[in-house]
């Protein structure tokens, strides 16, 4: 027999671990193909949960998170010890997963090292290089050297066309988001201090949103107050950048609970249980409309704009007056809320994973094309 093809699977933020685990799981199953695990470190802490959830030992890590880290740092830190790391790993195969500083740096340490490239969740795009920055750069880039491209929905897969991308090594997989909810959602317990209570999820982080952030936190007090039915929990991301914007304004209101950053599992109990969640993160939309619950989406442009077609999202726009128009009625009223709480999922259908293995393996030969997956809604 010959030996298993050695498939990287590269990633090293908090949200990306979470999507490739279902990947993981597949390519273990798979015949003749071999999962070798490699995380940048560009999250330590985030990163660190993650894995143990997921019970994913990475092979190699490269352990690159310093603090306060500036994008052309990471960048430097990342492409020359990927590229060393995957010669030395023997790996014939790279998949690198969105839209991080991570997946692009991988990406092209693969291509300078002469290594196919899959990209996991390609083709999203907001179509802004600004909105959300640098991330729609970072995922353009990287479709630019693939050798494999496996966007989620039809949408992704017309972008990628749009692009000149061709059609042969393109494949419609599903977000593997929706596979990790399916996945962790049975484990996911709500926190006994919030049981019992009227839920709202807050997270905030985007880089475009950071000089916002106090008159964002000023908006979110302002609901607050207004609505004291609820209790708003903010699990608050470990940038330095966004806790100094975040504190001041929310700390000392009776319905806000600034968090720590919960891991995975606390997360998904949360959004779960939430009466409504207000982001300005990408993977919410989805792990949103996954679990069923109305989404306010704090940014201009969405590169998921399947949720806002099927109903299940309404985007905001990134400045106070426009966040509380839109997020201040849903408070107030269930029927707007139950009218976004959608049963087909635009996103996925938690077989992302299956697909994107036997799509590895098709390209070498190992297994038939895997079909199209196909949204219903
Ligand atoms: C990154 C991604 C973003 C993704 C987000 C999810 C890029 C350019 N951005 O943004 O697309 O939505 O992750 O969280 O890749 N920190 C810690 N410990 C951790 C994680 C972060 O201390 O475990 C702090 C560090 O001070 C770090 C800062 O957060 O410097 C920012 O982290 P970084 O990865 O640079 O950017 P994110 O804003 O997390």
């Amino acid at each position: 027999m010959s030996k298993p093809k050695r498939i990287c699977v590269a990633f090293g933020t908090r949200p990306e671990a979470s999507k490739m685990a279902p990947v993981i799981y597949a390519l273990r199953k798979q015949a003749g193909l071999e999962p070798i695990i490699l995380v940048t470190g560009q999250h330590r802490e985030q990163l660190d949960s993650m894995l143990e959830i997921f019970e994913l030992k990475p092979d190699h890590d490269l352990d690159v998170m310093q603090a306060t880290q500036r994008l052309p740092d990471l960048m430097a830190r990342i492409v020359p010890e990927a590229a060393n790391s995957l010669r030395d790993l023997e790996i014939d195969y790279v998949l690198v997963h969105g839209d991080t500083l991570t997946s692009f740096a991988v990406a092209l340490a693969a291509f300078f090292e002469n290594i196919p490239v899959a990209h996991v969740e390609a083709g999203l795009r907001s179509h802004n290089l600004k909105e959300p920055f640098p991330e729609e750069g970072n995922r353009k880039l990287t479709d630019a050297i693939t050798d494999l491209d496996l966007p989620p929905t039809q949408l992704a897969k017309e972008n990628l066309i749009a692009e000149g991308k061709s059609l042969e090594n393109m494949i419609i997989t599903g977000n593997t988001a929706v596979d990790g909810v399916q996945y962790a959602i049975q484990k996911a317990v709500l926190a006994e201090h919030l049981r019992g209570k009227s839920l709202v999820t807050i997270t905030m982080h985007r880089r475009e949103n950071l000089e916002l952030m106090p008159e964002l936190a000023a908006c979110i007090a302002k609901l607050a107050k207004e609505n004291p039915q609820y209790y708003f929990v903010y699990p608050v991301h470990l940038n330095p950048v966004v806790r100094n914007a975040v504190y001041p304004a929310l700390e000392t209101i009776d319905n806000v609970l600034l968090e720590e950053p919960y891991d995975y599992l606390n997360m998904l109990a949360l959004m779960q249980a939430s009466e409504l969640i207000l982001t300005d993160s990408g993977g919410l939309q989805e792990e949103g409309t996954a679990l069923g619950v109305p989404v306010v989406v704090m940014r201009n442009v969405t590169e998921r704009p399947e949720g806002v077609t099927a109903g299940s999202l309404k985007l905001a726009g990134n400045r106070a007056e426009s966040v509380y128009a839109v997020t201040s009625p849903l408070l107030q009223d269930a029927t707007l809320r139950n009218a976004m709480r959608i049963k087909n999922n635009p996103y996925g259908d938690g077989l992302a994973g299956e697909r994107i293995a036997q799509a590895v393996a098709w390209r070498f030969g190992l297994a038939e094309r895997p079909k199209d997956w196909q949204a219903r809604y």
